[in-house]
């Protein structure tokens, strides 16, 4: 068992590569659950980002900095070992569609079998965002169409300045 401090901390993991005015809004409506929430980065070796680790943190850090109990981390190795070295209870994930459900169920189970004190807690994603992914978010911007309004003003300067012609 992980000790309970009294004050409940949970892991939003994920790739963020772009983060999206989706994940932001699912840290808000977050932020009224939890104590706090530590948004962690995957460091993953086999994927090829479009904005390495540390200017996903650097870019995170800056739209998340007025959000108090808010930290941006990132981590290698298996989540639930990260979860249990931050002392979180819970991970949190979003679902947009039913298609996200599959892979969500199959990993928050594997998750439970690894670690079964950690508890995975699903929001589900506002109408307004649930098309949203940053993989097509990045196929847009790659493509010269619009992200205003996809994603927070500061990444979305940064997208135009890496897909600038
Ligand atoms: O935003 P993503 O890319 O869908 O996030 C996936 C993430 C980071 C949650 C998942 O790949 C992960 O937890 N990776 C860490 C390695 C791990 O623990 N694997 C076993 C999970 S069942």
């Amino acid at each position: 068992m992980i000790p309970h401090s009294g004050s409940v901390i949970a892991i939003y993991p994920g790739s963020f590569d772009p983060f999206t005015n989706g994940h932001l809004d699912l840290i808000e409506r977050c932020t009224h659950l939890f104590d706090k929430l530590v948004v962690a980065i995957l460091r993953n070796e086999n994927k090829q980002p479009l904005f390495t680790v540390e200017e996903r943190t650097e870019m995170m850090r800056e739209v998340l900095r007025d959000h108090a109990h808010v930290e941006v981390d990132s981590f290698d190795g298996l989540l639930v070992d990260y979860a249990a070295r931050r002392k979180a209870m819970v991970i949190v994930r979003g679902i947009r569609a039913i298609s996200d459900y599959e892979y969500e169920l199959q990993m928050a189970l594997m998750n439970r079998r690894l670690r079964p004190e950690i508890e995975t807690v699903f929001l589900m994603a506002s109408e307004a965002y649930s098309f949203i992914s940053s993989k097509l978010v990045k196929e847009v911007a790659a493509l010269g169409g619009s992200i205003s309004g996809l994603v927070p003003p500061e990444i979305e300067a940064k997208l135009v300045k890496r897909f600038a012609r």
